[in-house]
């Protein structure tokens, strides 16, 4: 027999005969004449009320199987008379596919500490949140693709080992084949030195050089070791590239991205929304729903500081213009400022990456961080450097050697033109979506500082 899943039995017009479902025991009481088992398939965040009457086969076949057995469950769809659900299965068979022993399952019937699930990564897709934050990402994930393809942009692959450093950051993991202690000397895998990638933008770049518009969607590696709820060793950043764009462009499309994946999800995932909105976040669907009534707020970093400068808050980290804004300040404007997202451009060129467009002033950059409340840095993006004059400069002023970047540089001596892009950190949006306050929430299993279980 075709198997249904949960989430299509719940949505059906009308009663069935006979439908299969599959899927773990959540709960199980048992009454005086019958047994009702909520069973969960992961498709949608309700359960489906099996009945087993007493007596019956399926009874006999249930046997003592409780919570966290896998079970399969084949019986009529019938109406429920029950309040909570439109529809119940009156189980007619049952197979018990795998039992969970009532002493050893951790996921007993009451509410875990997120600290306690994050030590059994491998079963927390069985709670109701992280199912349901795990639905969201993926619905994240398509809306993301169906805002770039809606506007022509290429999606492209760009490579997970690199031979260069992005951000020129210094927080590479280094990949080699050589046995532990052995130095390169030209022995390794490939003669030079191999990392995990930082960001796809370099390659990216030279894409849209060719493409006009495309964009990455895939993993990036960061050994910072900063132990803080918003980093991650491991993430997944969306990078759009646009040839003929500048940084305007540039804020339009971020903030174009971001509400319409916001919009997306409030359709397609309002059950799992409400949970976090209930249980998470209890401002969380109104934020949200603002996030799409008003444009972003822009500001100058110029005027940023200012807007620091005379708040009558007291930082970790003294204001002073020329610094980079540390998290505290980020959240600041976008939390209690402006309430709502912010768009801060034009950065001083000292605190940003080579590959940054410098502006007339000589001081400042053609940067622009899109910030948003609770998270603070959501996406990182800029106008790049088109002039080979200027880039080489910058690169020699960052300490690079222009040689090492040959080929990057080559995109500025042959048909260079005004580009930009930003990266924007899948997993922020997915706290800002969800209201998660930890990094290591939104990902199935989290690579973090001296963490590496599963
Ligand atoms: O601002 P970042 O470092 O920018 C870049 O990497 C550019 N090359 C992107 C580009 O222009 N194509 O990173 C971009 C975003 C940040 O705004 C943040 O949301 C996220 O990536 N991010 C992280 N997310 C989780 N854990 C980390 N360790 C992150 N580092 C950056
Ligand atoms: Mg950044």
């Amino acid at each position: 027999m075709q198997k249904t899943l949960i989430v299509d039995a719940l949505n059906a017009e009308t009663a069935q005969d006979a439908v299969q479902i599959c899927g773990w025991a959540r709960t199980r009481r048992d009454l005086g004449t019958c047994s009702f088992v909520e069973v969960n398939d992961g498709s949608c965040l309700a359960n489906m009320q099996c009945v087993v009457d007493h007596g019956t086969d399926a009874y006999a076949s249930l046997g003592s199987a409780g919570v966290g057995a896998a079970l399969s469950v084949t019986g009529a769809l019938t109406p429920s008379p029950g309040k909570d659900q439109k529809w119940e299965v009156r189980a007619e068979k049952i197979r018990v596919l795998g039992h969970a022993d009532p002493e050893t399952y951790p996921l007993q019937k009451k509410r875990h500490s997120d600290e306690f699930l994050r030590g059994i990564a491998h079963l927390r897709m069985r709670t109701n949140k992280y199912g349901a934050a795990f639905r969201i990402r993926s619905q994240a994930a398509w809306a993301v693709h169906e805002f770039f393809r809606e506007r022509h942009f290429v999606w492209v692959h760009t490579p997970v080992l690199t031979g260069s450093d992005c951000e020129g950051a210094g927080e590479m993991f280094r990949v080699t084949t050589l046995p532990p202690g052995e130095e390169n000397a030209g022995k390794d895998f490939f003669t030079r030195n191999c990392y995990l990638t930082v960001s796809g933008q370099l390659e990216a770049e030279a894409l849209a050089m060719g493409l006009g518009r495309v964009y990455t969607f895939g993993p990036a590696f960061r050994a910072e070791n900063s132990n803080t709820p918003r980093h991650a060793a491991e993430f997944w950043m969306v990078e759009p590239e646009m040839a003929f764009a500048d940084i305007m462009d540039c804020m339009e499309l971020g903030e174009g991205l971001i509400r319409h994946v916001v919009e997306r999800v409030l359709e397609h995932c309002e059950a799992d929304l409400r949970l976090f909105d209930n249980f998470v976040d209890k401002d969380l669907l109104i934020r949200l729903r603002a996030m799409l009534e008003k444009p972003f707020a822009r500001v100058t970093y110029a005027e940023a500081v200012r807007l620091l400068e005379s708040s009558d808050k007291s930082f970790v980290f003294p204001v002073v213009f020329g610094m980079d804004l540390q998290t505290e300040h980020e959240r600041y404007l976008a939390e209690e400022h402006f309430q709502q997202p912010v768009i801060v451009y034009d950065y001083p060129r000292e605190v940003k990456p080579f590959y940054m467009r410098c502006n007339n002033d000589n001081e400042t950059v053609a940067a622009m961080d899109i910030l948003a409340p609770r998270i603070g840095e959501l996406v990182g993006g800029s106008q790049r450097e088109e002039r080979l004059d200027v880039l080489t400069q910058r690169l020699q002023e960052t300490g690079k050697d222009p040689d090492d970047y040959w080929w990057y540089t080559d995109l500025r001596r042959f048909g260079s033109a005004p580009h930009a892009g930003f990266g924007l950190g899948f997993e922020r949006l997915l706290m800002l979506l969800t209201g998660i306050a930890n990094i290591r929430d939104v990902i199935p299993f989290p690579r973090t500082p001296g963490s590496l279980d599963f």
